[in-house]
C-alpha cells in the first residue's frame, strides 16, 4: 500500500511516506508542500495529516486538499485532522459567561487561557507566541483544563520544561553580541541589495518568513467549513469520526499517529475522513 503522512512532524511510521518541511529522520521526506504533493496520479490508497490543513492560507488549503485528491486512488482514503474552532469558539464563550457570573481567579485564568488557544496562532509574530508563555508559567492556575483540552502534548512538554527548570534553576541562555564575519557583511550587503529591490524593508523580512515557518494558523476549520471544502475538491463519503475508527486499513496498527498510551493525542481535534469516488 502506498500511504502518505503529510506535514508529518515528529510523528511518523515506517510503513507510511513521511513527508515535512524539514526531514528529522531518515523516514521523513523534506519538501513544501505548498508546491503540491511529490507523488504521481491516482497512487496513493490513503493520505492522512493532522494539525496541517490550518497552516496554510484558505486558497492554499484548497490547493492542498485538491492535491490531496489528485494522488489518491479511486477508492483512497484521506483522513483529515484539524484542531476544531467550533471547540475552540464554544471553550472561549463558555470561559467569557463563567467569568461574568463568577469573576474569580480559576475563571479568570480559564477566559485567558481561551482568548489565547483562539488567537494566538493566528497573530503571532515569534515562535511559542502567547501560548508558550502561559505554558511556562511557574504555576498554572488552570492546569487540568489545559490538559483536557491539550492532552498528550501539553503534559508531555510541561513535565520536560519543569525538569529542565529543576536541573538549572539559573537562566542561562546567553546573546551572543560576536562582531559579523566578513562573509557575513558580504551576504547582508546583498540581501539588502535584493530586498530593496523588491521593495521589502529589512525589518518586514523576520514577519514575512515566520508567515510562512509552518506554525502559524493561517486559516481553521469547523465540521462545516471542513465538509464543504472536501466536497467542493470532488470527495465523497465524507463522515466525521475520532483518534480510534478510521476506513484506512488497518488502522489498528497505524493508531499511532493519533493516539498515545490509549488516549487521543490532540483532544482539540476534529476528525474527518473522505472517499475518492470510484
Ligand atoms: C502542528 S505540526 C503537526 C505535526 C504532526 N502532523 C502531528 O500531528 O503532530 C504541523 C506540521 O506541518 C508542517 N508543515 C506546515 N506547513 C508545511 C509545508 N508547507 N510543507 C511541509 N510541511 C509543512 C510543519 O513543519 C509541522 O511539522
Amino acid at each position: 500500500m502506498t500511504l502518505l503522512n503529510l506535514g508529518c512532524g515528529q510523528r511518523f511510521h515506517p510503513d507510511w511516506m513521511n513527508i515535512d518541511f524539514v526531514s528529522h529522520a531518515p523516514e521523513v521526506m523534506a519538501h513544501d508542500l505548498t508546491t503540491g504533493i511529490p507523488v504521481p496520479d491516482n497512487r496513493a490508497d490513503a493520505v492522512y495529516h493532522s494539525h496541517v490543513l490550518e497552516h496554510f492560507s484558505k486558497s492554499n488549503g484548497a490547493a492542498f486538499i485538491q492535491e490531496c485528491f489528485r494522488v489518491l486512488k479511486p477508492g483512497g482514503v484521506l483522513r483529515v485532522v484539524v484542531p476544531d474552532l467550533e471547540a475552540l469558539a464554544l471553550q472561549y464563550v463558555q470561559a467569557l459567561n463563567a467569568f461574568r457570573q463568577q469573576p474569580d481567579a480559576m475563571n479568570k485564568a480559564n477566559h485567558t487561557w481561551a482568548t489565547i488557544e483562539m488567537i494566538d496562532q493566528l497573530v503571532r509574530t515569534q515562535s511559542g507566541g502567547d501560548m508558550m508563555a502561559y505554558w511556562s508559567q511557574p504555576q498554572i492556575l488552570n492546569e487540568t483544563t489545559l490538559e483536557q483540552r491539550l492532552g498528550y502534548e501539553f503534559t508531555t512538554w510541561r513535565k520536560a520544561y519543569l525538569q529542565n527548570q529543576q536541573a538549572s534553576p539559573v537562566n542561562n541562555y546567553r546573546i551572543k553580541h560576536a562582531s559579523p564575519s566578513w562573509r557575513q557583511r558580504i551576504s547582508m550587503h546583498w540581501k539588502n541589495y535584493w530586498l530593496h529591490r523588491w521593495g521589502i524593508a529589512a525589518s518586514q523580512l523576520p514577519d514575512m518568513l515566520f508567515q510562512q515557518s509552518g506554525e502559524k494558523h493561517l486559516w481553521m476549520y469547523d465540521a462545516v467549513s471542513l465538509q464543504q471544502l472536501l466536497e467542493q475538491q470532488g470527495f465523497e463519503a465524507i463522515t466525521q469520526t475520532d483518534a480510534f475508527h478510521s476506513r484506512i486499513p488497518q488502522w489498528n496498527k497505524y493508531q499511532m499517529l493519533d493516539v498515545e498510551a490509549g488516549v487521543v493525542r490532540k483532544p482539540d481535534s476534529l476528525f474527518m475522513e473522505a472517499l475518492k469516488p470510484l
